[in-house]
C-alpha cells in the first residue's frame, strides 16, 4: 500500500485527495493517513491541505523497494524488488534469492556494499548513499554460450536511462564499462547457474556511479560519477526504474533472435574508440589492430594489419590514447 500511494502522489505534482487515495486503493482515511505519517519518517516531504488532500514536495534519494517499486513502468523487471540497507552483495542476494525459486524479472537494490564484487575476482566498492548498485534475476530460454550477450544488453538499457534521464551521451567501453570523458562510470558483472544445455538462472548487477563527488587516490583518474558529469544530484530511483524499463526494451528485442542481430547497429553506435586503435590482452597473447565494432554474437571484431577480421570473445581489450583508467 504504501508503494501505492508514493505512486499516485509521484505521478502528479497537485494535490490528491485522501478520499482518492482511500476509494482506489480500498483502505480508509485512518489507514492512509498512517502510511503518510510513515513517509514521513521515511524522509519524505508531504503537505496536507484540509479538503485538498496531501502533495508530495520532495523524496530523499534513496533506493527502497517503495520508491524504486513507485517509478518503475515495466511489465516483468522489477516484478519482486528486494531491499538492503546493507549487504555483502546484491549479486550474491540475487543468487540466493534465484536458488531459492525467486522468479525472472526479481530485482535486488542495496544502499551499501560490504563485499560488492567486480569482474575478475576484482572488488566493488561505493560509499553509502552514493550509487545504484542493482542485480536483476533473469530466467531466459536460452543456450548458455549465448548469456555473455547479456552483459551487451544491460549496458545499452543503462547507457539509454542515463542519455534520458541525464541528457548525457556516454559510450560503452566494451564488453560492460559504460564511460564518459575517458573514465568509467558504471560496470557490470554478469554470473551464471546453468547445465550443459539450459539457464538456471543469470545475474546480471550493474554498479552506476551516480552521486559521488570524489573518488580516492588513483580511481580519482580512472572514474566518475553522474553527479560530477552534469553538475546535478540525480535521483538513483528514477535512474534504477528507468534502465529496468530500458532493459526490458532491449532484452524483448534481443530474445526475438537470441544473439545481437538486432541490436548490434546501435551497440556500435555507442562503442567507444570504434574504428580506432586497440590492443587485444589474451592471456599469454597480445596483439593490436582496428576496432571494426561487434558482430551478431557481441564478439568484437578487430581488423589486423593484413586486413583480416579476428573476433574477439573473451580478455581484456585496452582501447589506446582514449581511456584514461586502462
Ligand atoms: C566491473 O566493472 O568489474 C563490474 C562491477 C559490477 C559491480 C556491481 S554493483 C552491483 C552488483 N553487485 C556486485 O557485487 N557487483 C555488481
Amino acid at each position: 500500500m504504501k508503494q501505492a500511494i508514493l505512486a499516485a502522489l509521484q505521478r502528479t505534482e497537485d494535490y490528491v485527495s485522501g478520499q482518492e487515495l482511500c476509494g482506489r486503493l480500498g483502505v480508509s482515511r485512518t489507514a492512509v493517513w498512517k502510511v503518510i505519517n510513515q513517509l514521513k519518517e521515511d524522509g519524505y516531504e508531504i503537505e496536507s491541505v484540509p479538503h485538498r488532500g496531501y502533495r508530495i514536495l520532495s523524496s530523499p534519494d534513496c533506493v527502497t523497494a517503495e520508491q524504486v517499486g513507485s517509478m518503475l513502468s515495466t511489465v516483468w523487471a522489477g516484478c519482486r524488488i528486494h531491499y538492503f540497507e546493507t549487504t555483502d552483495s546484491t549479486n550474491n542476494e540475487a543468487r540466493r534469492l534465484a536458488e531459492h525459486g525467486a522468479p525472472h524479472g526479481t530485482l535486488v537494490l542495496a544502499d551499501f556494499q560490504e563485499n560488492g564484487k567486480g569482474r575478475r575476482g576484482r572488488t566493488w566498492s561505493t560509499p553509502r548513499g552514493t550509487a545504484v548498485m542493482m542485480s536483476l534475476v533473469i530466467k531466459p530460454e536460452l543456450l548458455p554460450d549465448r548469456a555473455s550477450m547479456m552483459t551487451l544488453v544491460m549496458g545499452m538499457a543503462v547507457a539509454a536511462a542515463i542519455r534520458e534521464l541525464c541528457g548525457i551521451r556516454v559510450s560503452i567501453k566494451w564488453p560492460n564499462d559504460i564511460v564518459a570523458d575517458g573514465k568509467k562510470l558504471c560496470g557490470i558483472l554478469t554470473e551464471m547457474s546453468c547445465e550443459i544445455d539450459c539457464i538456471n538462472y543469470l545475474v546480471i548487477g550493474a554498479g552506476i556511479n551516480v552521486n559521488l563527488s570524489e573518488f580516492p587516490g588513483e580511481l580519482r583518474q580512472k572514474a566518475t560519477s553522474l553527479g560530477l558529469l552534469t553538475g546535478k544530484k540525480v535521483s538513483r530511483a528514477a535512474l534504477a526504474a528507468l534502465c529496468l524499463k530500458k532493459f526490458e526494451f532491449y532484452y524483448e528485442r534481443f530474445m526475438e533472435t537470441q544473439d545481437m542481430s538486432l541490436l548490434q547497429k546501435e551497440y556500435n553506435s555507442l562503442l567507444a574508440g570504434k574504428d580506432g586503435a586497440v590492443r587485444v590482452l589474451e592471456p599469454g597473447h597480445e596483439y593490436d589492430g582496428i576496432s571494426r565494432g561487434i558482430n551478431e554474437r557481441g564478439e568484437l571484431l578487430v581488423e589486423m594489419e593484413d586486413g583480416t577480421l579476428r573476433c574477439v570473445y573473451a580478455g581484456e581489450i585496452s582501447v589506446r590514447g582514449i581511456y584514461g583508467y586502462v
